[in-house]
């Protein structure tokens, strides 16, 4: 097995893409104070792609999630969804933050239930929608209980939940496990892997950990440091892999390398 540089701007064609992202650019503040978070990216992300975007810390990732989220306003150029327009947030994406993000003053249960609630389904559908996806990642016996008794992976988990109970055609999530200790990440990983496989949902996944997007990942996205723009690409098929050692199997480790490498030049250079 190998990683493959492929074009992610012409993964796909445009009229095909789930996601089509052209000139997308984001500048926070003005004049001297500008700060250039992403400069002018195309990229094409097909249905069922698993898209891992990793690069060093301040290079845009985040961004990108949110400008693709709708939380952020574009500088220039667009974010397509299935041919549409992004222009706020969207029940279609669901949204996995790296911690925190659940309502402490709700039990879990209702914490999931808050999409379609918000989106103005009744209380019992609502509920039962929340309690299937309760089911799916392994928390329905812990409905009741309130955020503060779980733990870490469980709430990471309630997150992924809650992110799932719109149904949305896109998940996005921004390091969701990189606050867990190893061996929860590593469950949750496998885990994910799983529901993507169960479900085929397109996703997006920002990450630091370039073993992480090995282990998921359809296509890897490398960012170069701020202002973030694409540094090269990948096609990879470790995540078809049924080697429960696979991070540590030769062709794995000489992926990782390569990508180490990459980011290790970028290091290198000035800041543009
Ligand atoms: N709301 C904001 N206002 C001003 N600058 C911002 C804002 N959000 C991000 N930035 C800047 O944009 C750049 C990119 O930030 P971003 O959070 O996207 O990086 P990142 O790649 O996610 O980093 P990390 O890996 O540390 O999470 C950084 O220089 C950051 O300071
Ligand atoms: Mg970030």
């Amino acid at each position: 097995m190998t990683i493959e540089p492929y074009q992610w701007a012409v993964r796909c064609p445009e009229t095909e893409a789930k996601l089509a992202i052209r000139g997308l650019s984001k500048t926070f503040g003005t004049g001297a104070e500008a700060v250039h978070a992403l400069v002018p990216l195309d990229l094409m992300v097909a249905d069922g792609d698993f898209l891992c975007v990793v690069g060093p810390s301040g290079c845009g990732k985040t961004t990108l999630l949110n400008l693709v989220a709708g939380f952020e306003t574009p500088s220039t150029g667009t974010v397509r969804l299935d041919g549409k327009d992004i222009s706020g947030p969207g029940a279609e994406r669901g949204v996995v933050f790296q911690q925190g993000a659940l309502f402490n003053w709700m039990n879990v249960l209702e914490n999931v239930a808050f999409g379609p609630r918000a989106c103005g389904e009744s209380k019992a559908l609502a509920h039962r929608k929340a309690l299937a996806t309760l089911d799916m990642v392994g928390l329905k016996d812990f409905a009741l209980k309130y955020p503060y008794q779980l733990s870490g992976g469980m709430q990471q988990r309630v997150g992924i939940a809650r992110a799932l109970t719109n149904d949305p055609q896109v998940l996005l999530m921004d390091e969701p496990f990189a606050a867990l200790d190893q061996q929860t990440r590593e469950t949750l990983l496998a885990e994910i892997r799983q529901l993507w496989q169960r479900t085929g949902k397109t996703i997006l996944w920002i990450t630091h950990s370039i073993e992480e997007a090995l282990f998921l990942a359809t296509h890897i996205v490398v960012m170069s440091p701020r202002p973030g723009r694409v540094r090269a690409a990948f096609r990879s098929r470790f995540n078809e892999s049924k080697d429960p050692l696979i991070t540590v199997a030769p062709d794995f480790v000489e992926a990782k390398r390569q990508i180490i490498h990459l980011l290790g030049q970028d290091a290198n250079k000035e800041e543009v």
